[in-house]
């Protein structure tokens, strides 16, 4: 597998007014944007051929993967070569291609954009906002288990039951691995009664190239938006899909507190910037009684 898509073209109306002008994914986490995270974990996976679903006023996003050779002619006078190197190793992490969703119709739409470029090949789908812990190699499970089983595969993140609405349920039954599931059925943005369980699906998925099919055989669903879970439903109820379960810190940095909390925990871990950072917070929260 070398083929990576990332959605990026929704309005990120949970973040605004930020994302009036700036794209979600262009938000930084410490220094990087969201979107570098994942850009680095597909390379870090071998997914060296990465698709940009990109909508009017993205365009950051393709600017942030190329030389900019202004920047480095000055970083080099300089000498500022560290900077150098951080700036330039950019365009080298994959080969980047993008394609334009044209009206935003959902994240099933805005994967069925990347047929022509995908093909017949298995590929993964990473949401550009969603950020897995860089250190655990996540994905690299999620496409070992497709390898495995030939079947399509999803991230199962267990969720506080009063945030079932948000995500897509899953009814599942044990799978063949600890921490695997196999999934028959799917519900988008379920009430809390109607869901059949708290295991619900994020923004990592592992596909066959017979998804793009699927896709277009999906009617629109919720929000009258072509659902990625509605596809994924139809493919469950034709063979049961896999579920790795998320047990690494995850972060979506689409909404404002998992934002917070992206930057929080991922500072902390940062040489030269977590001990002063901890040392802040712990004098804060003595300050807030808590
Ligand atoms: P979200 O619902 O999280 O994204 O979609 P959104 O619509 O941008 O954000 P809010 O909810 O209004 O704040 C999940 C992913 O699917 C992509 C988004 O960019 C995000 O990565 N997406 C969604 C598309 O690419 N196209 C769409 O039509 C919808």
């Amino acid at each position: 597998m070398r083929k990576a898509v990332l959605p990026v073209a929704g309005l990120g109306t949970r973040f605004l007014p930020a994302t009036k002008t700036i794209p979600k994914e262009m938000l930084p986490v410490v220094d990087k944007p969201a979107v570098q995270y994942i850009v680095e974990e597909c390379a870090r996976a071998g997914l060296d051929d990465v698709l940009l679903v990109t909508s009017t006023g993205k365009a950051a996003m393709e600017d942030h993967f190329d030389r900019r050779l202004d920047l480095e002619a000055a970083l080099a006078d300089k000498g500022k070569d560290d900077d150098l190197a951080a700036v330039r190793e950019l365009a080298e992490l994959v080969t980047l291609h993008a394609v334009r969703q044209p009206v935003p119709l959902g994240l099933g739409h805005a994967v069925l954009m990347a047929a022509e470029h995908v093909g017949d090949e298995s590929f993964a789908v990473l949401l550009g906002d969603d950020i897995i812990d860089p250190e655990e190699a996540f994905l690299e499970r999620m496409i070992a288990a497709h390898e495995r089983t030939g079947r399509p595969v999803v991230a199962l993140l267990e969720v506080p039951w009063e945030q079932v609405s948000l995500y897509g349920s899953a009814t599942v039954a044990p799978g063949e691995v600890d921490g695997e599931y196999l999934i028959t059925d799917l519900i988008e943005k379920p009430t809390r009664e109607e869901a059949p369980s708290n295991l619900c699906v994020i923004g990592r998925y592992v596909l066959p190239g017979s998804a793009f099919d699927v896709l277009r055989r999906t009617p629109p669903g919720r929000g009258d938006e072509i659902q990625l879970t509605d596809a994924l439903k139809i493919m469950a109820h034709e063979e049961p899909i896999v579920g790795v379960v998320v047990d690494v810190p995850r972060f979506d940095t689409g909404d404002k507190l998992g934002y917070l909390q992206a930057c929080v925990e991922l500072a902390a871990r940062r040489e030269g910037l977590g001990p002063d950072l901890l040392a802040w917070l712990r004098g804060f929260l003595a300050e807030h009684g808590a």
